[in-house]
């Protein structure tokens, strides 16, 4: 067997290592004459997640024919973003995870209010890189298109709205519906942003928007039931994060409701949804179409 990478696993190596570096760029630049807050903040953006985001971001980019550059703004931000999300997350008022990316979580590795205060100053972070005037090329305008359209989707229509409404589900029954529409929020609102601010920089925008908002969501729901699936199917080893979880905090998910087989059949049902959406916008056989691929194949 050959040991030559494909251009995919090039493409997941090249970009994972120049997002990781950017973000530690961004860590000497704006932590200098900072406090020790910074260290929690550098662990859980910089210890070994998969970077998905920050693929889509470049993979949408590619696909566009954007200057890989101008990329590096909007994906620095998601991914100092969902750090922030998770660090909250795992907290013990919300999922009371112990271990994240094979790791203890931030609070167990640090302190609740450290955790607290890293979370709420990547947020502000984020924000700050996605503002931050660097090029030309990039107008003002679409910058401030930019931090509106991801102040929408990570907050009270977003993903903090997702995550209440995620935990006021906890020990109740649940229509597939509601659950699906607390997905959208929690997860598809994080990954819908990672093709929409790509999309942003093309001269196309904002023809497509409501196109390219519906194919991120589906993407994260996408993503979403594929964890829920790997949560049943994986090991924590493989995971780095405690498998079953929902189960052992009684948290409603696709697979506790349908059954593992029901639940994958949603998940093809809602793949062949994304599928036609990516080829209507005609990024079938791009390096999106293969990201996403690896997205709802990933084993961990
Ligand atoms: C975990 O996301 C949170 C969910 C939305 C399910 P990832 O699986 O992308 O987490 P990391 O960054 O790779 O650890
Ligand atoms: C993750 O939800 C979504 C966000 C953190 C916004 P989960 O709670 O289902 O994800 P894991 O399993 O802890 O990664
Ligand atoms: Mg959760
Ligand atoms: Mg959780």
């Amino acid at each position: 067997m050959s040991n030559e990478k494909s251009g995919l696993e090039k493409f997941k190596l090249n970009y994972t290592s120049r997002v990781q570096k950017k973000i530690e760029e961004v860590f000497n630049f704006y932590g200098k004459n900072s406090c020790d807050l910074i260290e929690p903040m550098k662990y859980s953006s910089l210890n070994g997640g998969k970077y998905i985001r920050s693929l889509l971001v470049y993979a949408t980019g590619a696909t566009l024919g954007i200057n890989e550059e101008f990329l590096d703004q909007p994906a620095i931000a998601i991914e100092l973003t969902h750090a922030y999300t998770l660090i909250h997350d795992d907290l013990p008022c919300m999922d009371d995870d112990e271990i994240r990316r094979g790791a203890p979580s931030c609070h167990i590795a640090f302190s609740e209010s450290s955790a607290i205060l890293a979370g709420d100053a990547l947020q502000s972070l984020a924000f700050q890189i996605l503002s931050q005037k660097k090029y030309s090329q990039i107008s003002s305008e679409t910058q401030l298109n930019w931090v509106n359209f991801f102040s929408d989707t990570i907050g009270l229509c977003g993903v903090a709205g997702g995550q209440f409404l995620d935990l006021s589900i906890n020990n109740r029954n649940v229509e597939l519906k509601e659950l699906e529409k607390i997905y959208m929020l929690k997860t598809g609102k994080l990954i819908a942003p990672c093709i929409m601010l790509p999309y942003m920089l093309d001269n196309r925008y904002p023809d497509k928007t409501i196109e390219i908002l519906e194919l991120g969501l589906t993407l994260g729901l996408c993503f979403q039931i594929k964890d829920d699936l790997l949560g049943y199917t994986s090991s924590s080893e493989r995971l780095g994060k405690t498998k079953n979880k929902d189960e052992l905090r009684n948290q409603p998910n696709y697979v506790n409701i349908l059954g593992v087989d029901e639940a994958n059949k949603k998940l093809q049902e809602q793949k062949e949804r994304y599928y036609t959406k990516l080829k209507n916008l005609g990024f079938n056989n791009t390096i999106l179409a293969e990201i996403s691929e690896y997205i709802f194949d990933r084993e961990f």
